[in-house]
């Protein structure tokens, strides 16, 4: 038998019907959710810098080699916004909201807007962009523990494409 505390029934439902309108904070959430919420902000700001990266890399990639590039950018660009938005949507669900300010993206962010000279510098800061992102990522993992198994999974799954994209960017670099 597991020595392990499950709470009972009644006491569940009693808790569920306080403060009904903090909709999914509820009385067992055990994070500190103003640092929650700060750092999914901060991880909000950390993508939306790297779309705009990247969509600049887009556009501005040129040369022979430069074809492959832009649609891994591209294709980049969209993933990042995706997780963008899965941040802002958990942050509205914790009962935050989330910054959008293109003033505070910048501040706000781990990685750097680095706009890059030529293809192999745009790679080059895209790589170290995502090597940010991953390290960030995987702490943040860690400090949310079990405390917040919704934040934690939805870091998972943006840290494991981080990852990918950090691979992707390793490849084109060796042959540029
Ligand atoms: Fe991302
Ligand atoms: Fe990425």
């Amino acid at each position: 038998m597991s020595d392990m505390q499950l709470t009972d029934k009644q006491t569940l439902r009693e808790r569920a019907r306080k403060n009904v309108e903090e909709g999914a904070v509820t009385e067992g959430y055990s994070a500190n959710r103003e640092e929650i919420l700060r750092l999914l902000n901060e991880s909000l700001a950390t993508e939306w810098v790297c779309v705009l990266r990247y969509k600049r890399h887009y556009f501005m990639a040129t040369g022979i080699k430069a074809h492959v590039a832009a649609q891994e950018f591209l294709e980049h660009a969209t993933q990042e916004m995706e997780h963008a938005d899965k941040l802002a949507e958990r942050i509205v669900q914790l009962g935050g909201e989330p910054e959008f300010n293109p003033d505070l993206l910048s501040k706000n962010s781990h990685a750097q807007y680095v706009a890059g000279k030529n293809l192999k510098e745009m790679v080059y800061e895209d790589l170290v962009a995502e090597r940010i992102a991953v390290d960030s990522y995987r702490e943040i993992i860690q400090y949310i523990g079990d405390k917040d198994p919704t934040t934690r999974r939805i870091f998972e799954e943006i840290l494991a494409q981080e990852e990918e994209h950090a691979d992707d960017m390793a490849d084109l670099l060796k042959g540029l």
